[in-house]
């Protein structure tokens, strides 16, 4: 049976100010469709598994959002997490809980935070790494050819065979600059879309050996799993946890990582210039969106409420931001910098 994991729970510090803490943006309508990030991610899956068998993690500060933006879920779907561990907990529970109803489960794991333009080519190609993932002990994520040396997404060297399901040789997540850049000259590598198929017992086992601490944690919970208990289990497994990501903890040690090659239109909406990569450019290649008047300014992405008229000038490769009291001012290049720049602010804000 297909299970499908959307990890909800971050809060999407590198699109700050639009994505806060009481408010990621996972949650927002970002692209002007009605439907929220979190919603078209749920949508997407619609023919892979029933929608019972889909399990939403978030922080339990954010269960009245999902509740309200998917209401046909049942409470027992929405996993809530006691605090912020990173994406292997978040990961490790859903497994181990899904585990406890059916030892046999072959489970997707998706962020809520995509976007995919071309959804039927998505699912095909979920498809083809569900079927690789039923009978065998393996790791599979999908890669995406990369465009430019981003330190925010992991890289992938895979053996250039004419398999579909490719075996991966090396496994490196964000890794800083100099290397991206010779990661994208080579030619050998692609994205990690941050998408991962895999059946129970093939990442119950990678937990056990990689992070064997968690798997001692969840493994404990077995009888815990859907009961009234679960709540109590969790948030005392979460304080003993360690926070990490999926990536740094199983992805980059394991020996049995496969990659499908994909291409759906795939764009992780991580950061402003993700957003303005994504999105219809002026005449001056701007993203503008506001009451805005507008000098000699290019390549910016600026986004600021209707009702404030904003007059640019002689501004070029900046990111204007302004949402919620907050205004962000910043060089698009220096994006991944916002994170420190948000925790410097949180201080004051
Ligand atoms: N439930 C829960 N709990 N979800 C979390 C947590 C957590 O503690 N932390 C992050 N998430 C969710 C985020 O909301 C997002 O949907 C997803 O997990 C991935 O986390 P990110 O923080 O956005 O990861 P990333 O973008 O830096 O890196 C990952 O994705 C890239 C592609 O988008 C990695 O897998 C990279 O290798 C990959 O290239
Ligand atoms: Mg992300």
């Amino acid at each position: 049976n297909t299970y499908v994991i959307i990890m909800a729970g971050g809060v999407g510090t590198r699109f700050w100010p639009f994505s806060r803490t009481t408010y990621p943006k996972q949650f927002h309508d970002v692209l002007g469709t009605g439907r929220s990030l979190l919603q078209q991610t749920v949508d997407r899956f619609d023919g892979i598994c029933p929608p019972e068998n889909i399990f939403i993690v978030t922080s339990s500060e954010y269960r009245d959002l999902v509740k309200q933006q998917l209401p046909h879920l049942d409470d027992d779907q929405i996993l809530l997490e006691p605090y912020r561990r990173n994406t292997a907990p978040c990961i490790a529970y859903a497994c181990y809980k899904i585990a406890a109803r059916d030892p046999e489960a072959n489970i997707v794991v998706a962020p809520a935070d995509h976007i995919i333009l071309k959804e039927d080519v998505f699912r095909d190609t979920i498809r083809v790494a569900l079927g690789a993932t039923r009978m065998d002990d393996i790791l599979v994520t999908l890669g995406i050819q990369p465009t430019r040396p981003d330190t925010g997404y992991g890289y992938i060297q895979y053996i250039p065979d004419k398999m579909t399901v490719k075996k991966v040789k090396t496994f490196t997540e964000k890794p800083h600059h100099e290397l991206a850049v010779q990661f994208l000259e080579s030619g050998d590598f692609v994205w990690n879309a941050g998408i991962f198929v895999w059946n129970v017992q093939a990442l119950k086992k990678a937990v056990r050996k990689y992070m064997p601490e968690v798997a001692e944690l969840f493994e404990e919970g077995t009888e815990h799993y859907f009961t009234a208990e679960e709540a109590a289990f969790i948030g005392k497994t979460y304080s003993h946890c360690g926070s990490v990501s999926i990536d740094n903890g199983i992805m980059e040690k394991a020996d049995n990582v496969h990659v499908v090659l994909s291409s759906f239109g795939w764009s992780d909406l991580g950061t402003w210039k993700s957003l303005y990569e994504i999105s219809e450019k002026d005449e001056n290649q701007n993203v503008a969106e506001g009451t805005l008047l507008l000098h000699d300014t290019s390549d910016c992405i600026i986004k600021t409420p209707k009702d404030q008229l904003v007059v640019v000038n002689g501004l070029h490769g900046f990111i204007v931001a302004q949402y919620d009291g907050v205004l962000l001012i910043c060089r698009k290049d220096d994006e991944q910098k916002v994170k420190e720049l948000v925790a410097e602010a949180k201080e004051i804000d």
